[in-house]
């Protein structure tokens, strides 16, 4: 058992400060785990989680390792547990520098519209204890104080990307301090998530592209998480990186253990696509709500874990998995059957109208003329 703010040292200027996990019931936030490093006069921080506490022990790490005459804060993600104290960076009392990704931007200014639109997926495949609109605004509240914008916050996305090689894996990102601090992205848990890779001490910290073998969010995309633990595995097979940290798993992981554990989520992830196609194979539509009893049992028979293993994330995920397996809803309706598209066959289109029906598109032809849209911009008047 950890406590929240518990320093985890790596070496004499890395330490990765814990969280803590989410706890509805008692109004208690998830911290996500943040990682503080220097490199030569400049210290690093990856995410800054959440909660005053948190804060004061990120702050006491920030001291533990070295003197530094700058900063750099790096977000992973846009995620509320990762966030909260962003700003802490203008507290510092040195030239500061602060990026996060601009795919999670609104999220970031929104976070309750975020979270309700997560749970509105859930109507009538898990129970909630109330309508997404209250429940999101619930869990968003526990997020307090909430501060994801500094005076410097800017996204990785204002800067070149660039191409990293880092053994024999090609990734896309932005490199800092000489190449030092590697940001890649991956995008797998969300839609902007980078993960950070150390170059001096092998540290890769995955955040939470291995919270679980499967996506769970709406903005979440499974090839990408699969595509990122892959790479993260050959990192590790390659000598490339030597210790796996991420934002809910309270250790640390090296070599042969990180590797093991990468691959144990990427077998799960393929056995619980393989439960997913025996729970649909009949071909009969099927409730997301029957779906999820099912598959949740599939997940605890894989004894998949998870940073928060509970009811509403085993139906988001179930809800991603049928998407995954070729299934989409029949109707918009709250725990609308899923099914398989039939295959029909187009029939053939009509192209250019004829008869009674030259009239209509003779006048929207007109309209289009009228309005310069078949010119090119600077050819308009
Ligand atoms: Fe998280």
């Amino acid at each position: 058992m950890t406590t929240l703010g518990e320093h985890l040292r790596i070496d004499d200027r890395t330490i990765l400060v814990l969280g803590q996990e989410l706890d509805v019931a008692h109004d208690q936030p998830d911290v996500a785990n943040a990682v503080v490093h220097r490199v030569g006069d400049t210290v690093v921080l990856v995410d800054t989680g959440v909660t005053d506490a948190f804060r004061t022990a990120l702050k006491a790490a920030i001291a533990q390792v070295g003197d530094f005459s700058r900063a750099l804060v790096l977000t992973t993600h846009g995620h509320v547990d990762h966030i909260g104290n962003n700003d802490l960076a203008d507290e510092l009392g040195v030239p500061v520098e602060h990026f996060l990704p601009a795919r999670d931007l609104d999220q970031m200014r929104d976070p309750a519209a975020y979270w309700v639109h997560q749970f509105s997926r859930l109507v009538g495949v898990v129970p909630l204890e109330a309508p997404p609109s209250l429940a999101g605004n619930k869990v968003a509240s526990l997020f307090q104080p909430l501060r994801p914008f500094g005076a410097t916050t800017r996204t990785f996305e204002e800067l070149p990307l660039e191409r990293i090689r880092i053994g024999s894996v090609r990734y896309t990102g932005w490199t800092f301090l000489d190449g030092a601090v590697r940001v890649l992205r991956s995008q797998g848990h969300c839609a902007g998530h980078v993960i950070v890779h150390l170059r001096d001490n092998g540290v890769l910290h995955l955040s939470d592209e291995d919270n679980g073998p499967c996506a769970v969010m709406a903005d979440s995309d499974q090839l990408k998480i699969q595509t990122t633990l892959s790479a993260a595995a050959t990192l590790f097979e390659e000598g490339e990186a030597t210790i796996l940290t991420d934002g809910h798993t309270f250790t640390l992981r090296r070599k042969d253990e990180a590797e093991a554990f990468l691959d144990t989520l990427l077998e799960q992830g393929i056995a619980l696509h393989e439960a997913a196609l025996g729970i649909t194979e009949d071909g009969v539509p099927i409730r997301p709500s029957a779906f999820t009893t099912r598959y949740t049992e599939a997940v605890a028979a894989l004894g998949v874990g998870g940073a928060n293993p509970n009811e509403m994330f085993a139906g988001m995920m179930a809800i991603n998995q049928l998407r995954d397996v070729g299934l989409r809803p029949e109707t918009s309706g709250a725990d609308a059957r899923w099914s398989r598209a039939a295959l029909e066959n187009p029939a053939p289109v009509a192209g250019m109208p004829h008869g009674i029906a030259i009239l209509p598109a003779a006048i929207k032809m007109l309209e289009w003329k009228l309005q310069g849209r078949d010119h090119a911009p600077e050819a308009r008047s």
